[in-house]
């Protein structure tokens, strides 16, 4: 890797841009001190990616984006087509993740449990009390593809579900009203597939909001978590098997919910979690041994392309226009000559 150029992509289009921003300015800079060639590609309204890709001409990208547009799959497929293997997640697993309905579906099928909810579209607001029925308070209402809480809110009354509700549908065509769940909130990190820890996440207000998330002292980050050791394995196995329920590749970062009634639910999984020299995957990863600038290198070193284009790509020109030397291979020994 060190003789490849890497790019690092921050910046974006999403609400979450001022955090990608730092993510990519200590990314780059732990990179660059372990002499990597190092090019920092900011993106945003004014400045396209794909002009900006066209420039640099880097090797690899290390994804340091958040949020709508960047860990949504939309820039994986940028990279995929222009043969640039990058950090993170395949554009498949990025798009699931970033969609918490759909991850939702997908770990309720895999047996992954999650807080009970139900969907709302603009079309359902003028039932919405029918819809809620006997769902209960409190409820989170959330936008369906959002990050770091925004549109998020706790709800305690009907007046205050349409409110909330209104508020996501302003940023998102779907809303999710979830269940509360009273419980310990625990952070875990991944890595390649591999549990790295987990860290406790305690916000002063009780409630993991956008101030509680980027305001300094407001939440207290417990590592190991205050829950039974007994318990940890479970949560860090429901982790594990969330990341794969949804085919994660990669850093991941798994929001878990754990009550004392032994029960544990997976909120979400974030394929681009925050990586600021601070943040909760740095701090996982150093309780484990792994320091910043490791963490960083070692997300590197996993950059791959998912999509197989540009091999097949061979494999098509080869079958559509056969050489003599092509033409006597089978299908089986073409993969092989091509991959
Ligand atoms: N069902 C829930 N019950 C209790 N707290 C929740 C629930 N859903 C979300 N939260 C709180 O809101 C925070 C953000 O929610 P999350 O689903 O992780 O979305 P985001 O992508 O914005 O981080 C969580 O870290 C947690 O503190
Ligand atoms: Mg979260």
């Amino acid at each position: 890797m060190k003789n490849k150029r890497v790019g690092v992509l921050m910046g974006g289009l999403s609400a979450e841009r001022d955090v990608s921003m730092k993510t990519g300015a200590g990314v780059a800079s732990a990179l660059e001190a372990r002499g990597y060639d190092v090019e920092r590609i900011v993106f945003g309204p004014n400045a396209p990616l794909d002009v900006a890709l066209r420039k640099s001409r880097i090797d690899v990208a290390f994804v340091a984006l958040h949020g709508r547009g960047g860990e949504d799959g939309c820039v994986q497929g940028l990279l995929e087509l222009m043969g640039i293997p990058y950090t993170g997640s395949s554009v498949l697993a990025s798009a699931l993740a970033m969609d918490k309905l759909k991850a939702k579906e997908l770990f309720r099928l895999h047996n992954v449990q999650t807080p009970p909810y139900y969907a709302v579209t603009a079309n359902d607001l003028h039932d919405l009390t029918d819809l809620h029925g006997s769902f209960g308070f409190p409820a989170i209402v959330k936008p369906r593809s959002e990050g770091s809480s925004v549109g998020l809110a706790k709800v305690t009354n009907e007046a205050e579900l349409r409110a909330a509700v209104e508020v996501a549908l302003s940023l998102d065509s779907c809303a999710i009203v979830e269940r509360f769940i009273n419980g310990t909130e625990i952070h875990v990190g991944i890595l390649d597939g591999r549990v790295l820890g987990a860290i406790e996440v305690a916000p002063k207000s009780g409630l993991y909001d956008y101030a509680a998330k980027y305001t300094a002292g407001a939440t207290d980050y417990i590592l190991p978590p205050r829950i039974a050791a007994t318990r940890v394995r479970g949560v860090l196995n429901l982790a594990e098997r969330a990341a794969r329920a949804l085919g994660c590749h990669g850093a991941c970062r798994v929001d878990l919910l754990v009550t004392e009634g032994q029960n544990e639910y997976v909120l979400e999984v974030n394929t681009l979690p925050g990586m600021t020299p601070t943040s909760l995957l740095p701090k996982i990863a150093d309780a484990a041994g792994i320091d910043y600038g490791n963490l960083c290198e070692m997300i590197l070193s996993s950059a791959t392309l998912h999509a197989g284009l540009h091999r097949s790509a061979e494999v098509r020109t080869a079958v559509a226009a056969p050489t003599s030397e092509v033409v006597r291979t089978t299908a089986t020994t073409l993969r092989v000559v091509n991959g």
